[in-house]
């Protein structure tokens, strides 16, 4: 088979993970209109054609963050890589890092970030769910601490689970370990069962110390979620915005009042986000907001965006209605699910390649150009 597009990686995922995961993945809330609209949006803007323009060097790298960046994207948290692929979390951190791009580590994940920290050298970012038990959360930060984490983005929408009904159906909501008939499923699934077979029973390695969420990875991510707080607020954001001295991202945000909420408060940036579509069924996606967003925190304030990014022009579209950089979420899992390490790198070749077409198609030379032309070249269809 081809792999030509990140929807050939998506379709090779869906025949090499077990449904259950593939579907955890790929499914959104409810009707999930929210998870088809994030993506049919994109197709209402357009990219301005301009031919015969003088050749320039072309340039995709770009600042985000508070660095510079060889690419405008980087790979966003995603939950339990390391059930889509054996030591899932440190192929793709190894993928991102080669390409020069950060890597966001979920709380939901079985490698700890001390583990990744034996893998690269890189810089690491940590996503936090603020939990009830607030002794973990300050052992998240500590951790976070000390393997250097540069930036941590704090998921805000997500109090409470939307729900999925593929994920209902499938039983992977009420999953707490590996029962005859899961492992029947899932060993008609040979090749991937081996290889996170090899990797070792997978465990949340961050709490393996915590024995009261239980033992492997099913029963941990149940306690761990079911412990997420419902009652976050703007207080907490302002406690840890004193807590925490690296850079502070919100993620989850969708309207202009909280995105100027977040600025005001010393955040250093918010995600335009509405969790790709699996929590508020019904949401803006994520591409129309951010026009507003951008006018309403101003020029310098630093706008991540996510939500069906799956072509070099979504990612276009983004950074000229105002993102600063965009972050990936079921793209490279699809890559890393279909192949590995490779197959998220190849995720990040194809959206650097059709970036770097489309950029040349349309007479820009590189991604800060493409920043300072802004609506003149991405504008409604
Ligand atoms: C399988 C899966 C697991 C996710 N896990 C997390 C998570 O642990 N923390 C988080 O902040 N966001 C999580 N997200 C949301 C992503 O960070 C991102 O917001 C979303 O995937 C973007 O939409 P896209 O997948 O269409 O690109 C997850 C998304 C998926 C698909």
């Amino acid at each position: 088979m081809t792999l030509v597009n990140i929807h050939d990686f998506r379709d090779l995922a869906r025949r090499r993970l077990p449904k259950i995961f593939f579907d955890y993945i790929d499914g959104g809330s409810f009707e999930e209109e929210t998870m088809r609209a994030n993506r049919a949006d994109f197709a209402g803007f357009e990219l301005r054609q301009n031919v015969l323009v003088e050749p320039r060097p072309q340039d995709l790298s770009t600042t985000f963050l508070g660095a510079r960046h060889p690419l405008p994207f980087m790979l966003g948290p995603v939950g339990f890589l390391g059930l889509y692929s054996g030591k899932g979390e440190a192929k793709a951190v190894r993928a991102a890092h080669a390409a020069g791009i950060p890597f966001c580590l979920s709380t939901f994940s079985i490698a700890s970030l001390a583990d990744l920290r034996a893998v690269t050298k890189g810089p690491l970012h940590f996503q936090l769910y603020a939990l009830e038990d607030r002794s973990l959360c300050e052992e998240f930060l500590q951790a976070a601490e000390h393997a250097g984490v540069d930036t941590l983005f704090v998921t805000v929408d997500t109090a409470i689970t939307g729900i999925r009904e593929r994920d209902v159906r499938n039983g992977f909501r009420s999953l707490t370990r590996v029962t005859p008939g899961l492992f029947a499923r899932l060993a008609m699934k040979p090749r991937w069962l081996a290889d996170v077979a090899l990797a070792g029973m997978p465990s949340v390695r961050a709490i393996e110390h915590r024995p009261e969420f239980g033992r492997g990875a099913l029963e941990q991510a149940a306690n761990l979620s079911r412990g997420i707080d419902k009652t976050l607020s703007w207080k907490d954001i302002v406690w840890l915005r004193e807590r925490w001295t690296g850079k502070l991202v919100i993620k989850g945000v969708l309207s202009a009042e909280d995105a100027v909420k977040a600025r005001d408060i010393g955040c250093d940036g918010v995600v335009i986000s509405n969790h790709g579509g699996r929590q508020l069924d019904g949401a803006s996606s994520t591409i129309r907001a951010l026009p507003g967003i951008r006018e309403a925190v101003g020029s310098d304030f630093c706008l991540m965006l996510d939500g069906g990014i799956r072509r070099g022009s979504d990612v276009i579209k983004a950074v000229g209605l105002g993102a600063d950089g965009v972050m990936l979420g079921r793209a490279y899992a699809y890559g890393l699910s279909a192949a590995g390490q490779e197959g998220v790198s190849e995720i990040i070749a194809i959206l650097a390649r059709e970036i770097s077409i489309s950029l040349a198609l349309m007479g820009v030379a590189s991604i800060d150009e493409l920043k300072s032309l802004g609506t003149e070249a991405v504008r409604p269809r």
